[in-house]
């Protein structure tokens, strides 16, 4: 094992070992090298002659670059454009995500949290957690509804083995009971990684105030059981709470409230600020010991250097001069107040008397879907039908459930493509 790898795990393990216990194989023989880019930055500071350390090149001072590209990037700078970000992302955009954190959950105390770690957006981000906490055989714990490409990032990838909870009861709450018997059995192990996604793809559920509460006591549960928890919170749909929702990210609600538990946000600008080809997420950890935000850091500072090195530096300077715009919050706000009005409009139509033969559907509240339940055709048929017959786009989740993005359908068309799903439920059951 590295050195530097090594001490990193020393602090780490005298700090919370319950915290170390929970790092992958991987994650444990990660640090961040003293190596040229270390030595960059130790130049950046003192170099005032000359900088002949980092491999990019200058021109009068300034990084070299090409006019006909500039010409289309107007208005910024070239050292906010050309040199490389640093692996965990440009500090001034890190501070600005972590007050806005702050600003946006109340529950969130800065004493609890280390600074966002800047990640190629949010699957890198969850991607960095899995590399960091997922070894072969661990257990992911998830509600049955999901987002599909997790599969990819923590089971084909790092080979760990979903178990998964229904995410709602017979009353269409969030099943804390049945999230409670699924981490429970984690006992014989002593670890588990719980990935909740609220506002949840595909649903667009957020558990309200009660359920967040049942959520928050199976997890305590579960550490008395002597079951160490990586609580991932993929917070991908951030902000779009409409209704009833708890109307704050989880990872302040479980900041600080036990050391065998470490929540690890990942969230970003790309659906929240409707930038999804930028690709500027963030990855931030809780704990109350500032020597392991730093070591942790550290390893995920490593981890990217080793992969994509660092994250698109023109995209993080685009996001923060977003943040720091006087018109970021009223634009958004503007935004948010189209998706709720499409959310609720939606719940209109669907409640239809004509419809309730046809479907039911999973609760939402938030985010930009929401998911038929289908009574009487297979989801898969009826995507295939809509397709080919009327030019509807839909995603069959499995053989019942299909989701719909009202995120990219306008307010005056809503009724329109329900009224054409309608139709395509009904050409196949007189079929057959
Ligand atoms: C729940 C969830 N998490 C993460 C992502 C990925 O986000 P990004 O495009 O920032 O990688 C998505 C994208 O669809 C998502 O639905």
């Amino acid at each position: 094992m590295n050195e530097l790898a090594a001490q990193l795990n020393d602090v780490i393990k005298k700090s919370n070992p319950h915290v170390f216990n929970l790092l992958s194989n991987l994650g444990k023989k990660l640090y961040y090298p003293k190596g040229i880019l270390g030595q960059s930055a130790e130049a950046s500071q003192k170099a005032t002659r000359f900088n002949a350390t980092i491999g990019i090149a200058t021109e009068n001072k300034v990084p070299m670059h090409f006019e006909h590209i500039h010409e289309s990037l107007q208005g910024y700078s070239p050292e906010d454009v050309y040199p490389y970000a640093p692996p965990s992302g440009k500090l001034e955009l890190r501070n600005e995500w972590k007050r806005k954190l702050l600003r946006e959950n109340p529950s969130l105390q800065e004493k609890w949290m280390g600074l966002p770690i800047t990640s190629n957006a949010l699957t890198h981000g969850l991607s960095l957690a899995a590399d960091l906490f997922v070894d072969e055989n661990d257990t992911i714990i998830l509600p049955d509804k999901y987002w599909g490409n997790y599969q990819t990032i923590f089971h084909v990838r790092r080979g760990g083995n979903f178990k998964t909870f229904k995410l709602f009861n017979d009353s269409e709450n969030f099943n804390v009971s049945a999230f409670r018997e699924c981490l429970l059995q984690q006992k014989d192990t002593g670890k588990a990684i719980v990935l909740l996604n609220f506002p949840n793809n595909p649903t667009g559920y957020t558990p309200n105030e009660r359920e967040v509460q049942g959520i928050i006591s199976v997890l305590l549960e579960a550490v008395e059981a002597d079951i160490n928890l990586a609580v991932i919170l993929d917070d991908a749909y951030f902000g779009l709470f409409f209704e009833d929702s708890i109307k704050e990210s989880l990872f302040g609600r479980l900041a600080g409230i036990h050391p065998r538990i470490l929540p690890i946000k990942v969230d970003g600008a790309t659906k929240e600020n409707y930038v999804w080809g930028l690709r500027v997420g963030f990855l931030t950890f809780s704990s109350e010991s500032q020597v392991i935000l730093e070591a942790l850091e550290q390893k995920a500072k490593g981890l990217i250097r080793g992969t994509i090195s660092s994250s698109s530096h023109l995209s993080q300077s685009v996001i923060l001069r977003s943040l720091q715009s006087f018109k970021y919050e009223e634009e958004k706000s503007k935004k948010f107040n189209v998706m709720k009005r499409r959310a609720l409009i939606v719940k209109e139509i669907i409640t239809q008397d004509k419809y309730k033969a046809a479907w039911s559907f999973y609760p939402f509240n938030s985010g930009y879907f929401m998911c038929l339940k289908l009574l009487n055709v297979d989801a898969d048929k009826l995507r295939v039908h809509l397709l080919n017959e009327y030019g509807v786009g839909t995603i069959a989740i499995n053989s019942t459930d299909l989701r719909i993005a009202f995120s990219c359908v306008d307010e005056e068309d809503l009724e329109e493509l329900f009224e054409l799903i309608y139709r395509g439920i009904n050409d196949l059951v007189t079929k057959e």
